[in-house]
């Protein structure tokens, strides 16, 4: 039996963070979630005991400090952080605006680390806890058609890494999960954006981003066995930094690994060849 947490999750009135609130629950942890609109959650099939709703601007730091005090206060303290909130950005580089960029890095980076430096010094004064950042198999083996979300993606699974490293000794672990396709309002309209500028040439990107919409209700990932992992994560003496998700996105990291492999031994002569030779 695990030991019950206290848990703080951002995104959570669908998909995956919901699944992994309703969860959580029925195992009688304690659960601060987050969302844009407090109606949203309050409108969910939970059990309210232990449960606490927070509406939450993740792009502003005191709204997001203020849910973490709150989160403290009811439950006395603070074990696990769940940085799941993001949405995906489609579109060439040549597409995207500036500001469509820098509003997708507001939420899939930027408020991941807003809410790990509000979260960190309950975690670092207990000497505990784990803080699990939810990045994507597209932040470690990009696809086509999706360059800024994966950007983001890779800008998350980098900080866990070097997070993890950072924080190991002060008893706190950081994990990066990289999940495949996973059957969530995900790839539905409305957790979707498109750069409104299109380019003929890219045309072909169209074509990628037609293929996720026609996987809509297909894809191979169970949201609601997320929330099983998370617990074996916190309950773990020593998580993984990174753990892919999915069989599809063990497959995806399997074969950029041997990608690599290859190609750094192809190209090794040339790679050594800037060092020092006395
Ligand atoms: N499903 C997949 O195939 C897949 C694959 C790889 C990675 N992921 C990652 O998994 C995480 C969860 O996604 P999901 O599959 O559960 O998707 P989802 O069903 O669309 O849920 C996404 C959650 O993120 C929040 N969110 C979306 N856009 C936001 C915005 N502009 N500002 C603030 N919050 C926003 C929403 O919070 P509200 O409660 O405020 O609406 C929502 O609850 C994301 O980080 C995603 O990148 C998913």
């Amino acid at each position: 039996m695990s030991q019950t947490k206290i848990w703080y999750i951002t995104g959570a009135s669908k998909g995956v963070g919901f699944s992994l609130v309703k969860k959580l629950l029925e195992n009688g942890h304690k659960v601060a979630a987050t969302s844009r609109t407090i109606e949203a959650l309050e409108k969910l099939d939970v059990n309210p005991e232990n449960f606490l709703p927070l509406e939450v601007d993740l792009t502003n730091e005191q709204s997001i400090a203020q849910s973490i005090e709150k989160t403290v206060q009811q439950f006395g303290g603070l074990d696990v952080v769940v940085n799941n909130a993001g949405y995906r950005l489609g579109g060439a580089i040549e597409e995207v605006s500036n500001t469509e960029i820098e509003e997708n890095f507001q939420i899939n980076f930027f408020a991941v680390v807003k809410v790990i430096q509000q979260g960190l010094p309950y975690l670092r004064n207990q000497r505990s806890g784990h803080i699990i950042n939810i990045s994507s198999i597209a932040g470690f083996a990009p696809g086509l058609g999706w360059s800024m979300y994966s950007s983001a993606k890779f800008a998350i699974t980098g900080l866990s890494e070097a997070l993890a490293n950072d924080l190991k000794p002060l008893g706190i672990s950081v994990t990066a999960v990289l999940p495949g396709w996973f059957r969530t309002h995900f790839a539905k309209p409305d957790s979707i954006a498109f750069s409104q500028n299109q380019i003929d040439d890219y045309q072909f990107l169209r074509a990628a981003h037609q293929r996720m919409n026609e996987m809509d209700g297909k894809q191979l990932g169970n949201p609601e066995k997320v929330a099983d992992v998370f617990i074996k994560l916190a309950d773990h003496a020593n998580p993984p930094v990174l753990l892919f998700l999915g069989s599809d996105a063990t497959q995806r990291a399997e074969t950029k690994i041997a990608e690599l492999t290859e190609q750094i031994q192809y190209w090794k002569e040339l790679s050594s060849s800037t060092d020092f030779k006395e």
